[in-house]
């Protein structure tokens, strides 16, 4: 990024396009030769909206926060036609044939992706010998074609044990998640399929399977105390299948739906159990969304990175209810922040234990240190005539944010038959009444979100931008006296707030607009209840690079 784009109406430290029009995040990889982080999108250079022909844009990142556009990786063949949702490999062997000497192992990227025309979609596979930049059609494409207009997305990993590429494709509208093998990543053979499990919504969207590691969880909960009633999770850890070295891994199958999300439109699903090679077995038939937000669609991960045990991840930070309809210029659509996904146990409630995926956030940016831009406090307990606020200087103020609060509750202050919350209001720097609100009250045991406090006419005219959700908290801890203590690290990048509980169990994403650029004034803090809340810790931090 050019430095002044600092001040730009765009999100600064999230992947967005130069100019038209942007959706899934596809062929993710990591150049060990370069260092570099790739990563492709949906891409239509031509309009604001999706539309036909729809290529594949590229992007590249050293450090997954600031990333540079490159150009046209991937064309249709028609302008009828797209070239859609897809994953990339480095063939670091040659299984593939398609490489001679002359390309560095580390930059053998094999891209695999749905070539969309109105009669089918068929899987495509397109070979980089420049490092990534253009790609050259396997001459015998397409190398899957099952006669279907909905079969796509086909997300390539390499399977370790079993010495074979796998394939995971979704059948869209069967409901069916088809899982294949290969030797060279043209010969393909069926194995499985998965379906009809969890939401199904409209269609079965972006599928994905990556190994991921279980780590020391809240409490420090740790597997060696795995006290999860489901017996297959027991027995799964038990066997020494599961471990490599001191690693241990489950597997987990991500499906996107779109439409019919619980909070509408188009939403991320995914299921942990085990890969055999063959099938994906889940643990339990429970589903459960990544993201609690409206905004994180078609997530995939990354088919290798920098650190070896990374299982990193990165989603369309949209919703296809609204999402080329959102009141920006000249560009539409940003990726979320590159995750870093890893299982751990929670406690969703006092008497279980189960394994979530939990996400943490790569940003590479710190605390301006610009007169005001940093607040940090500790042990302050909150009164209904008190708050912590803070004003950003023009100049410093970058439009990136980011805040931790670790707040602890005092039941005895409640009073049941009224709200008790309380609140963080980011204000616009344009109009005194517009604000983004985030809170929590103990009636629901819930956190919110409020991005409805706008004069953007989008905000206020648009029926599907809800203005108004709710996060669902379980404490992040429980002292001996009975305190329940819960915890948020939030990130604001001009127009979206990422919102990470408990170190990462839960997650929420959702856009939010101002009705001039999103400029940020400052925030302030609120409660309705006399020393109901204490916030432990409370840190605001104007972010620069
Ligand atoms: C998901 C999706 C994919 C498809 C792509 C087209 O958002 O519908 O299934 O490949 O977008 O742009």
């Amino acid at each position: 990024h050019d430095k002044t784009d600092l001040y730009a109406g765009r999100p600064v430290a999230h992947l967005t396009p130069p100019e038209g029009w942007m959706n899934d995040p596809n062929g993710l990889w990591y150049d060990e030769k370069e260092d570099l982080y790739h990563a492709y999108f949906q891409y239509n250079p031509n309009g604001t909206v999706w539309a036909l022909p729809l290529y594949w844009g590229h992007s590249v990142s050293s450090d997954l926060t600031n990333w540079l556009y490159q150009g046209i990786a991937i064309a249709p063949e028609r302008d009828d036609s797209g070239a859609y949702s897809g994953s990339a490999v480095v063939d670091y062997n040659n299984t593939s044939g398609f490489f001679n000497d002359s390309v560095d192992p580390r930059q053998r990227v094999v891209a695999m992706w749905t070539y969309n025309t109105p009669e089918k979609e068929t899987q495509y596979v397109s070979y980089s010998v420049d490092g990534g930049n253009t790609f050259i059609s396997y001459e015998n494409n397409p190398v899957l074609d099952i006669n279907s207009t909905q079969y796509r997305d086909p997300k390539v990993i390499w399977h370790e044990e079993s010495n074979k590429w796998i394939l995971t494709v979704a059948h869209s509208q069967k409901y069916e998640i088809l899982i294949y093998s290969s030797p060279n990543l043209k010969d393909w053979k069926l194995e499985s399929s998965f379906g009809d499990q969890g939401y199904l919504g409209y269609q079965y969207e972006c599928p994905g399977l990556a190994k991921v590691p279980v780590v020391e969880g809240e409490n420090g909960l740790t597997l060696s105390n795995l006290t999860s009633n489901n017996t297959s999770v027991n027995n799964y850890f038990n066997s020494s299948a599961s471990s490599n070295g001191k690693v241990k891994e489950a597997w987990v199958l991500f499906i996107s739906i779109n439409p019919g999300a619980p909070q509408g439109g188009s939403a991320t699903q995914y299921f942990i159990g085990d890969f055999n090679g063959t099938h994906f077995v889940p643990f339990t038939t429970q589903t459960r969304f990544i993201d609690m937000g409206k905004d994180y669609y078609a997530l995939q991960c990354f088919f290798n990175s920098r650190n070896k045990n990374d299982v990193l991840s990165i989603a369309w930070a949209s919703n296809w209810q609204y999402g080329s309809l959102v009141p920006t210029d000249g560009w539409r659509s940003s990726m979320s922040l590159v995750r870093n996904l890893t299982l751990k146990e929670w406690a969703p409630n006092p008497e279980s234990v189960q394994l979530n995926l939990n996400s943490e956030p790569i940003l590479n940016m710190k605390p301006s240190k610009a007169k005001n831009a940093s607040t940090e406090l500790t042990d302050v307990l909150l009164t209904t005539k008190d708050s912590i606020s803070a004003n950003f200087a023009p100049r410093m103020n970058t439009g990136v944010y980011d805040f931790e609060i670790v707040w602890s509750v005092n039941k005895n202050a409640f009073n049941n038959s009224r709200l008790n919350e309380w609140t963080l209001y980011i204000d616009s720097q344009d109009y005194y009444a517009e604000y983004l609100a985030l809170g929590y009250d103990t009636t629901a045991g819930a956190f919110y979100i409020d991005r409805g406090n706008s004069y953007n006419d989008f905000v206020s005219l648009n029926p599907f931008f809800n203005n108004r959700e709710s996060i669902s908290l379980e404490p992040y801890s429980t002292s001996t006296n009975g305190t329940n203590t819960y915890k948020v690290y939030g990130v604001i990048d001009q127009n979206i707030v990422e919102l990470y509980f408990n170190d990462g169990s839960i997650v929420s994403t959702n856009l939010f607009f101002f009705s001039d650029h999103n400029q940020i004034r400052g925030f302030e803090t609120y409660t309705n209840v006399d020393g109901g809340f204490k916030f432990d810790s409370f840190k605001f931090h104007v972010l620069n690079f």
